[in-house]
């Protein structure tokens, strides 16, 4: 499907992908004031119904970022899932969707400065089966650290805060490496370029804590209720330091796009035998058994776009 037969939802109105448009003087554009989402849709093996994962934990933290960046969103909770759900279903989804929602502020004046009338919401969507498409990857500490919570809060997803993980992703790509590790600005282990990180040591799980200038994931929080709750290991959230990663039996990093993507090596030490891990082997099953509406108790974090 090209983007251009799609529909986008742009500042109340559903019109084709072609006219959702922004001005060049957008503040959006100038200075990346915005803030935005990354929700997935699985489609069910009936091959036809799309279950949405955790809809609700996404606008939850859309509204608190709306909230910290002085945006409005355009409607209550059940307005902004409905806008999202409707967005998916003008497009006759059928298949493993993403849908962006985007908050932003599209003022057209000069200088930099957020105010909640400036907000305009948009929701696009498209296909997505992998976001990284390896079963392992190779991995490296970044020399970028990640921006620090009191500079450009990264818990709000903002739209310009991705240049800090951009440059990280092309420093990493330019080594040879798959995917960037960042470190705060104090040197613990903070997230990836989009993906948080989990590491398994003698059976225990560890992943460093949101105030580690990380995005607040949803992935990560379900991973861990999936882990402790249903698979019965033991978790810990603490600072990780980095040769913590070098001497990991497992590493995983996470996050809507990458779902759940076992970590070969970190700088080039190659982590437990070089394989995917037991628990991170039983975590990837149970998360797909999850998504796929496969775990009865787990159905609640499931809305079905088709009724
Ligand atoms: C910087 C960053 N970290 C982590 C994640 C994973 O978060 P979530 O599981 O909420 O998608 C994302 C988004 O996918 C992200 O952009």
């Amino acid at each position: 499907m090209l983007h251009a037969d799609m529909v986008t939802y742009f500042n109340g109105k559903f019109v084709d992908d072609a006219d959702a448009t922004v001005n060049v003087r957008s503040r959006a554009l100038n200075y990346g004031l915005g803030c935005f989402g990354g929700i997935r849709g699985y489609l069910a093996d009936d091959g036809h119904q799309v279950n949405v994962f955790r809809l609700d934990q996404h606008v939850r933290r859309l509204e608190l970022s709306a909230r910290i960046l002085y945006l409005k969103l355009p409607g209550s909770h059940a307005d902004v899932c409905e806008i999202i759900t409707e967005t998916i279903r003008r497009n006759e989804v059928h298949f493993d969707v993403y849908a962006r929602p985007l908050l932003i502020s599209n003022s057209e004046k000069l200088a930099p400065v957020l105010r909640e009338e400036d907000s305009c919401f948009i929701v696009y969507t498209m296909p997505l089966k992998r976001y990284i498409d390896k079963d392992m990857i190779d991995v490296a500490v970044s020399s970028w650290r990640r921006v620090r919570d009191n500079a450009i809060p990264a818990r709000t997803k903002p739209t310009g805060v991705y240049l800090n993980s951009a440059l990280a992703r092309r420093e990493a790509f330019d080594n040879g490496f798959d995917e960037a590790i960042f470190l705060t600005e104090d040197g613990k282990v903070s997230e990836g370029s989009a993906e948080h990180i989990f590491i398994a040591r003698r059976g225990v799980l560890y992943s460093p804590p949101s105030t580690e200038d990380n995005l607040d994931g949803i992935t990560r929080r379900s991973i861990i209720t999936m882990a402790t709750e249903d698979l019965g290991y033991k978790f810990v959230e603490r600072s990780i330091g980095r040769s913590e990663l070098y001497v990991a039996d497992e590493m995983f990093l996470c996050g809507t796009g990458a779902q759940i993507t076992p970590v070969r090596s970190v700088d080039r030490r190659v982590l437990g035998g070089g394989q995917i891990g037991p628990m991170t082997q039983a975590l990837k099953t149970h998360f797909d058994n999850v998504v796929h509406g496969r775990v009865a108790h787990r159905t609640e974090w499931l809305t079905p776009i088709w009724r």
